[in-house]
């Protein structure tokens, strides 16, 4: 498979008052192209941070990233901008990530109007027809975030991150605050997604029962190291590390992993 890509060695540490925590020691990981590397590990362990390092909203004080072939963490400036259409996010509170009163439209619009992904004139059309493919109608446009769903909102997220054909999607607790059915609906259509473009995904989650539903491969967070990175079934049938042993014991019932190779969706 396609590495897509790869991190080395990536540390970071905060100092506040009289305290310092590593939030991140020596994480390494790879990840392919359309492959599903769920992030699990206990709150605190760094995961959000991993994913605010690899998006560049933070800076990393040591270590490497190679995206799409290329040093991810050499670009700036203008060259950074137009390169984030191929690294995309979704988070779990749309609400506070978005104005809540900008329209759906202009939610959607933001990142094809900088990418520049259609012209102007097909953007209206784009906009319909990516709410069509996240399974909102086109009438929701003119809607304001705040008026919608939580699952909704997820899937105007959604719309928004694939708007510019990005490569990889960081998912960071990303249906943690749906109920339990509208978060199988909005799995199932990231995997359908992600089997039509081919998107890869960095699939944050506490949750090992929603993991082991869309993830090929799960690695383990604790403390800022990545501990245990191995596929969904031999992390949660055989965890070696305490941390992923403490994770699987929380899960309440039996679970069955997706397959490699196949998509299982036990959703
Ligand atoms: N801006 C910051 N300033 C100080 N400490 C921070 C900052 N951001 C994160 N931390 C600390 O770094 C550690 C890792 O935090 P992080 O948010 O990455 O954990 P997480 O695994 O995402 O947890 P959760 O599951 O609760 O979202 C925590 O101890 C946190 O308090
Ligand atoms: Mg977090």
């Amino acid at each position: 498979m396609t590495e897509l890509l790869a991190t080395k060695n990536l540390s970071r540490r905060f100092v506040s008052r009289d305290r310092e925590v590593i939030a991140l020691d020596d994480a390494s990981l790879t990840l392919s192209a359309g492959e599903t590397l769920g992030l699990a590990g206990a709150s605190g362990s760094g995961k959000s941070t991993l994913a605010r390092v690899l998006l560049r909203l933070i800076q990393a004080d040591g270590g490497t990233i190679r995206f799409e072939g290329e040093d991810w963490l050499a670009h700036s400036g203008r060259e950074l901008r137009w390169r984030r259409a191929r690294m995309q996010m979704v988070f779990q509170d749309v609400l506070s990530a978005f104005n809540p009163r900008a329209t759906v439209a202009s939610v959607i619009d933001d990142p094809l109007r900088i990418h520049n992904v259609v012209a102007k004139s097909e953007r209206p059309h784009e906009i319909a027809a990516l709410l069509d493919r996240v399974g909102l109608p086109g009438s929701y446009s003119a809607r304001s975030i705040r008026e919608l769903s939580g699952g909704q909102r997820q899937r105007v997220a959604i719309a928004r991150a694939i708007a510019t054909r990005p490569s990889l999607i960081v998912l960071d607790e990303a249906v943690s605050a749906l109920d339990v059915s509208v978060r199988g609906k909005i799995l199932e259509l990231l995997v359908t997604l992600q089997e039509e473009r081919g998107i890869a995904y960095l699939f944050i989650s506490h949750d090992l029962s929603v993991l082991r539903a869309v993830s090929h491969r799960i690695t383990v967070m604790d403390a800022g190291k990545l501990v245990e990175t191995a596929s969904a079934r031999k992390i949660i049938d055989a965890p070696s590390s305490p941390a992923a042993k403490a994770l699987v014991a929380a899960v309440p019932r039996l679970i069955i992993p997706r397959q490699e190779g196949q998509a299982e969706h036990g959703f």
